[in-house]
Formats: C-alpha cells, structure tokens, sequence
C-alpha cells in the first residue's frame, strides 16, 4: 500500500472516530425557564381536524425527512446525519417533554446540529402560532 493511500486511510478513520466521539457527547440543550413554562395555547383534546391537519402538512414538508413519517427519527435524510434526529416516537418521549422545551428547539434549533431554526425571523420564518400546531400534530400522532 502506498503511504498516501495509507495516510488518507488514517485520515478517515480518524474523521469517522471524531465523528464517533461528537455525536457521544451531544446533548440536547435545555430551554430556558421563560421558555420551559410555555404552554400550547392548542389543548390536545380542543384540537379540531383542521389545526392536525395544518400542523401536519408543515411537519410532512419540513421536518419529516429528518424525524420520518411516523415520527421514528428515520427519515430519508436520517442516514448521514452525525448527531441523530430525535426519535419522537419513542415510547415515553412527548410524553416527558414540555410542550416550552418541543417549541424552543422548534423555533431557535439546536446548536452544532442539523436541527435548524424554524421560527420567525429564521430562513423558515414560521410563526409561533403555527408551530403550535406543529406540536399539536406532533402530539397526536406520536405520543407512545
Ligand atoms: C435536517 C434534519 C432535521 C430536520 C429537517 C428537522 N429536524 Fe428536528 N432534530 C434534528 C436533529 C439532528 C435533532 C437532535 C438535536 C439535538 O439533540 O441537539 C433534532 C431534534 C428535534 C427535537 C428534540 C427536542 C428535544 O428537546 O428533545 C424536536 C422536538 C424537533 N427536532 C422538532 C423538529 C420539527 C418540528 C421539525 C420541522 C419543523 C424538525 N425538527 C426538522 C434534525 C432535524
């Protein structure tokens, strides 16, 4: 073997061991509090057809090559992703998420991830009022 082809060999598996090692230490960041006492001004049982149906036209279009049709965090787009997108539909996962912690990330995204930010004033520029409908629909078909 060559040593170029060698060096560049050590490269990558250092690349992919760097990659290894990000992806370990990566947590979630945490909303802050004024963010964290949010709640969906939507009520899950109030949600009429119309607000689901919404909330999942912008989540088919915008979030589900990433965290997948179902939810499962196995999007098209999933696969080559280092920092994994969360898997919504795990069981006990909405459940133990403040609907302020789902909205923060939504609108702000996630630091050094590929979770981009979705709210006003951002390149997606959706109003809070929509990406409550977003969560409602989150809510709704993925709670397990
Ligand atoms: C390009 C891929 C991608 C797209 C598109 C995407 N996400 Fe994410 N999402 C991620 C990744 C990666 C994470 C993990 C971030 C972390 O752990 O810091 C994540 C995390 C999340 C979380 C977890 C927050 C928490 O605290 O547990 C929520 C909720 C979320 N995304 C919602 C959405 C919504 C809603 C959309 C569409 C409006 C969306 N995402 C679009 C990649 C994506």
């Amino acid at each position: 073997m060559k040593a170029a082809t060698l060096l560049s060999l050590m490269g990558a598996a250092l690349l992919l061991a760097g990659q290894a090692v990000a992806a370990e230490a990566h947590k979630t960041p945490t909303a802050p509090a004024d963010f964290l006492s949010k709640t969906n001004p939507i009520k899950a049982d109030e949600a009429d057809e119309a607000t689901l149906k919404e909330g999942g036209k912008i989540y088919t279009k915008k979030c589900g090559k990433c965290h997948g049709e179902t939810g499962d965090g196995k999007g098209s787009a999933a696969g080559e992703l280092v920092i994994k997108p969360t898997n919504l539909s795990a069981p006990g996962y909405l459940a133990g998420r403040k609907d302020g912690q789902l909205l923060w990330i939504t609108m702000n995204g996630s630091p050094n991830t590929e979770m981009k930010a979705f709210g006003p004033g951002s390149e997606q520029n959706y109003s809070e009022a929509d990406l409550w409908k977003v969560i409602t629909y989150m809510r709704s078909a993925f709670t397990k």
